[in-house]
């Protein structure tokens, strides 16, 4: 059902009339494609609610061909996608390849309003797109309101055949997949929230590959079990899938040796914990180089937002020995030491030790666009401070922005669908290079600026232009770190440090050299993070912040790339069945 058609493109060979010598250029030929040739895979995700049992009750969730977490994609570098999304769910729905280029050819993005208007109930649209020099962990998503929080799965990329990894091939590898559970359907929490203004309830849950673990009521017969030879590496491919919380992750009495980043390689370096951000993916070795035994393996919250409530649980999942003839092992398995949950040190201390492998000589050094974003949230005064819509902090309403400017998304059309027709009235290109009014962004924030305005502004680009952006984190309501993600982009991270940047002095500490090249980076709570790239993929982008209940208040905005000179740096045309509104 999962998986239709996985074809390989095989060279044909006739070899009647060639003689010896044609036969010898026909096996080799043959030879080096079959270490070449790239694959098409042929998928169907089926979106539809199936009952689901998690913490003692059961739900009825939607999933990808019935299963929480969804399929998981395994790929080659260079091989080709086709997944016809068939939606059987009650609800409007789009899918994102979290990370993936999507080289002139964001029609196969998937945020819904963003690059394709959302598959509607009945409806079907197939996403085609080739990976494109990535190698790593990367992972798809629903990007259609909160829909994401259980239609979400991994996508693994291969090196080419015959070509290696940067460091020894490990024994085994698998996906672990941090995700988010509540006990209400996700759509409602979202609904609820949106409709007092109050901060969404936390989630009942974290989950390893969508279970949650031996700490959590009638969770313990279905926790997760990874097994393991003594002595032998494996690659552990963590995904931060969860919808609202940055996560600190370890496994007992095992280092972990971090390889891989947001699909691409980093300097390797061994460290006792791991924090990643809603959207980051992080890949570690780790050697079964302990007595032969049982290990959880266990993530909990890394929590920046004074005074918010948050999920304080621990998730966990078990790191399994083979054990020869012994059914089982005797004791129960040990926890790892996980940070306090506002251990800021640890996370920066962590985020700052991943390098790029493979940077040099690649990092813009002249910058042609300059941009300077503040992000975080904000509050909405009410003129009835009482009304169950103003249930936010003294009777307001939370909301987000970037530059003061909340994003609201269309809703009659895409942007990409109004930009290819011209269509007036849907957006504007004006978006602010850096915020109209400057003040002490980490200082004390007056009150008059903590309501921003509501826009659905873009940030224009001139195709092939050095882009520097620096994410500046507000105190407004609260610092915090924001992991921000932008689509068709892999970016840079060159510098970041705490308060407001200074740009006579931050510059001359970047780093130019071996910054890692990620899609997803967090603003350090209160400080800021600088990013740099060449805007060479035409098409329009969203920019946003990868805590959901963020962007759902409008912490986003989205960089509208113009096409450069001929096809080849153009944006392709939509496909046929591209869905519309
Ligand atoms: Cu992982 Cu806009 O998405």
């Amino acid at each position: 059902m999962e998986i239709l058609r996985n074809q390989r493109a095989k060279p044909s060979s006739s070899s009647s009339r060639f003689g010896l010598l044609g036969l010898l250029a026909v096996f080799i030929f043959g030879f080096l494609a079959s270490f070449s040739a790239a694959e098409v895979h042929y998928h169907e995700f089926v979106i539809e609610a199936k009952p689901v049992k998690r913490l003692c009750r059961t739900h009825s969730t939607i999933t990808v061909n019935g299963q929480f977490p969804g399929p998981t994609l395994e790929v080659r570098n260079g091989d080709t996608l086709v997944i016809k999304a068939i939606n059987r769910a009650q609800y409007n729905i789009s899918l994102h390849w979290h990370g993936v280029r999507q080289l002139r050819n964001p029609w196969a993005d998937g945020p819904e309003y963003v690059t394709q208007c959302p598959i509607q109930p009945g409806a079907t649209y197939t996403y085609r797109y080739t990976i494109q020099n990535q190698e790593g962990t990367l992972w798809w998503h629903a990007h259609s309101r909160w829909l994401r929080a259980t239609v979400y799965g991994a996508l693994i990329i291969r090196p080419k055949m015959g070509s290696p990894y940067p460091f020894p091939t490990p024994k085994r590898e698998f996906p672990i997949i941090l995700g988010e559970w509540w006990d209400r359907n996700p759509q409602d929490v979202r609904k609820l929230a949106l409709y007092t203004g109050a901060a969404p309830n936390s989630s009942d849950a974290y989950t390893i590959n969508g279970q949650p673990g031996d700490l959590y009521r009638c969770s313990n017969k279905e926790t997760m079990k990874f097994q393991v030879n003594s002595g032998e590496t494996i690659l552990l491919r963590v995904i931060n899938a969860a919808m609202n919380q940055e996560l600190f992750f370890a496994v007992a009495n095992h280092k972990l040796t971090v390889v891989e980043a947001d699909a691409s390689y980093t300097k390797p370096f061994t460290t006792s914990v791991i924090m990643v951000g809603p959207g980051q993916t992080t890949n570690v070795l780790l050697t079964a180089d302990q007595t032969p035994g049982r290990y959880y393996m266990a993530a909990r919250a890394y929590q920046t937002a004074q005074n918010a409530a948050f999920d304080n649980t621990t998730t966990t999942a078990i790191l399994e020995y083979k054990n020869g003839k012994q059914k089982s092992f005797p004791s129960a398995p040990v926890l790892p030491q996980l940070p306090a949950f506002n251990d800021t040190n640890t996370a920066r201390a962590f985020i700052s030790q991943v390098k790029g492998l493979k940077s040099k000589g690649k990092v813009p050094t002249k910058i042609d666009k300059s941009l300077f974003f503040t992000v975080g949230l904000g509050l909405i005064n009410c003129t009835n401070p009482n009304s169950p819509r103003c249930q936010g902090p003294n009777g307001t309403r939370f909301t987000a922005s970037i530059n003061n400017i909340s994003f609201v998304f269309p809703r009659r059309n895409s942007l990409m669908q109004a930009y290819l027709q011209g269509q007036q009235g849907v957006f504007t290109t004006d978006f602010p290079s850096s915020p109209l009014v400057k003040f002490d962004y980490t200082g004390n924030v007056s009150r008059g600026l903590w309501q921003p305005v509501h826009g659905t502004k873009l940030v224009k680009l001139k195709y092939g232009a050095n882009v520097q952006i620096v994410l500046q984190d507000t105190s407004i309501v609260t610092t915090e770190e924001h992991p921000m993600h932008i689509h068709g982009y892999n970016f840079y991270v060159v510098g970041m440090g705490t308060g407001n940047f200074n740009p006579a002095k931050d510059p001359a500490n970047f780093n130019l050299i071996d910054p890692p090249h990620r899609n997803t980076i967090g603003t350090p709570p209160g400080g800021w993070v600088a990013i740099r790239f060449v805007a060479d993929n035409p098409g329009i982008w969203l920019l946003h912040c990868h805590i959901d209940s963020h962007l759902t208040w409008g912490l986003a905005t989205a960089l509208l790339v113009e096409n450069g000179v001929g096809t080849l740096q153009s944006v392709q045309s939509p496909p046929l069945d591209l869905p519309r509104c």
